[in-house]
């Protein structure tokens, strides 16, 4: 039947337009990239669809690990808090800032950019504990939990849910209130066999 004919040649071609079409795509992804057509430096914004694609990328990660975070129930105890803004005012605000302080050289360098957190942080505490312990890939952000326990992170997330709310003299005070310095936490830790946290991915840690 000559009607069958047609249609099973037609069917052909479009298979072979598509798989052309898709190595073209891919030949022509390959040469943008060689011909180091993207601008990786950090002065320079991304283009509003890479941006919009890493940042679902980001969210999207984030959201589905979070999930399986449990939280404490004592999150909003004062001594918490205390602990979390001290150890937040030597490790987080050099990059994150805090109440009643000027932006910093690393702050305005960083791209993408350390929001402000005491305009907020992400939506719940559970994904807060999960950037702070993991980090976020190709930014500016650390994982605390491979150099710190749990319960010091919980520490600083219990600050951070509290942080939008400080006043200048507020934070002031919360920061000298806090009951060890940054350095004596973390000598504590190292006599505590509690922390198991370990660097274990490719390419975590340096390699000579
Ligand atoms: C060297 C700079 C730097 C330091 C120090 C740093 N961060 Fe970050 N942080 C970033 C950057 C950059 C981002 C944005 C990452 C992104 O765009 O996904 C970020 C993201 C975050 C986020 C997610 C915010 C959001 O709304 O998505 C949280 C929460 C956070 N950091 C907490 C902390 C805490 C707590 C500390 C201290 C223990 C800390 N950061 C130390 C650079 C830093």
């Amino acid at each position: 039947m000559p009607g069958l004919t047609t249609s099973r040649i037609a069917r052909h071609w479009l298979i072979a337009a598509l798989v052309g079409g898709a190595l073209l795509a891919v030949i022509g992804a390959a040469l943008a990239i060689y011909a180091g057509l993207y601008i990786v430096a950090a002065d320079v914004p991304h283009t509003q669809p890479v941006f919009l694609l890493l940042e679902t990328v980001r969210d999207r990660s984030i959201a589905v690990r979070a999930a399986d975070v449990v939280v404490p129930a004592d999150l909003t105890d004062p001594g918490r808090i205390a602990s979390g803004a001290g150890q937040y005012a030597e490790m987080c605000s050099g990059c994150h800032l805090a109440p009643g302080m000027k932006r910093t050289e690393i702050s305005r360098g960083l791209y993408p950019r350390a929001p402000q957190l005491r305009r907020g942080s992400r939506p719940t505490p559970a994904e807060d504990f999960w950037v702070v312990k993991h980090g976020v890939k190709m930014t500016g952000m650390a994982a605390w939990g491979v150099t710190h326990n749990d319960e010091i992170l919980w520490d600083v997330v219990a600050f951070l849910r509290k942080l939008p709310d400080l006043t200048a003299d507020q934070y002031q005070a919360l920061v000298k209130s806090a009951p060890k310095t940054h350095d004596e936490t973390m000598q504590d830790m190292e006599t505590d066999e509690s922390h198991g946290a370990q660097p274990h991915d490719h390419g975590a840690e340096p390699r000579d």
